[in-house]
């Protein structure tokens, strides 16, 4: 991080690894006067370290400019904030459960209220928000065309989206989305024949995937997100989990361990049943975070759960 493209030496020093710069506040010259070189005045507004994480991060989208916030979930109320009081939110439908509960719940005090999915735009449409590929369920957005489409009706929407899933392989900026949020917990921070148990893979890299043709031109790798449905109840689906050795049981993603979630009862578990289900977030969906341990390792531990699962049966 650092310079402008937040890569190739940090510009003060030159230090190739930029410093973490842990002052709060920065000193003047004299009164109402910066210091010249460095124009920090307060660590909440700017801070060398985080300026090169958000140049860094705005190059990887392909944007002129980045913000970081304390979280990913910060950064998209900040974005719903930025619209005019009263304006209305269209987002995919399976959004990630905390933007679902932003917008359901604290944005309509503020006076935002929001849709989901097939709703028509209206005049006081501000905001699409979008997912691709859509958490857990894999089903994959076609940003370009909704973004080529949003204009095309109303020139004031903003098109935005939730990159996680797709960061740093993808930009979903270059595909036309305005607005982009990465939650750097996940993939950012990184370093650096399934058994007859298994009813159905979902995962865009493979051909049998509806959407892997969209994915294809939409991401230059395949990622490390996978769901499939467990054969089985949700009681199966309990029971791989305690099975699991090698494969954490924690909810979110990207990080260097892999990681298994039951969104049923984990990060869908506040969404009604009914809708929930309509979705295709059922009981049996198990949403895997594939990390670097040796693959082998991770095959065997799955194949080792599933069958023991299935045991139990
Ligand atoms: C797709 C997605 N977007 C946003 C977030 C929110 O990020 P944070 O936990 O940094 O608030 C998450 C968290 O799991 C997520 O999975």
């Amino acid at each position: 991080m650092g310079g402008a493209s937040g890569r190739g030496g940090e510009t003060i020093t030159g230090a190739v690894v930029p410093p973490i710069s842990l002052s709060t506040t920065f000193k003047y010259q004299a009164p109402g006067q910066l210091l010249a070189v460095t124009g920090f005045v307060y660590s909440r507004d700017g801070n060398p370290a985080r300026n090169g994480f958000e140049s860094a991060v705005a190059a990887l989208e392909g944007c002129t400019h980045g913000v970081a916030f304390a979280s990913g979930s910060a950064a998209i109320a900040m974005v719903i904030m930025t619209l005019p009081k009263g304006s209305h939110v269209i987002s995919v439908s399976d959004v990630y459960g905390g933007t679902f509960e932003t917008l359901t719940k604290i944005s309509p005090n503020m006076g935002y209220s929001a849709t989901f999915i097939t709703s028509a735009m209206t005049h006081a449409t501000k905001l699409i928000w979008l997912e691709s590929p859509i958490n857990p369920t894999m089903k994959l957005v076609d940003i370009a065309a909704v973004a080529a489409q949003a204009i095309r009706v109303n020139l004031d929407v903003l098109v935005g989206a939730d990159n996680t899933f797709l960061s740093p392989t993808s930009s979903a900026h270059s595909l036309g989305a305005e607005v982009v949020v990465h939650s750097a917990t996940k993939y950012l921070n990184g370093h650096s024949d399934v058994s007859p148990l298994v009813e159905l893979v979902i995962y865009p890299g493979l051909a049998s995937h509806l959407q892997h043709e969209l994915d294809k031109r939409q991401r230059t790798v395949f990622g490390g997100m996978i769901a499939f449905r467990i054969k089985g109840d949700l009681a199966t689906a309990t029971a791989f989990f305690q099975h699991l050795k090698t494969v954490t049981i924690a909810e979110s993603l990207g990080v260097v361990e892999s990681l298994a979630e039951l969104p049923a009862t984990m990060t869908h578990g506040n969404l009604p049943v009914d809708d929930r289900i309509k979705l295709g977030i059922t009981d049996n969906l198990i949403r895997v975070s594939v990390s670097v341990e040796d693959a082998e390792d991770i095959i065997q531990d799955v194949l080792q759960a599933l069958e023991k699962a299935g045991e139990g049966q």
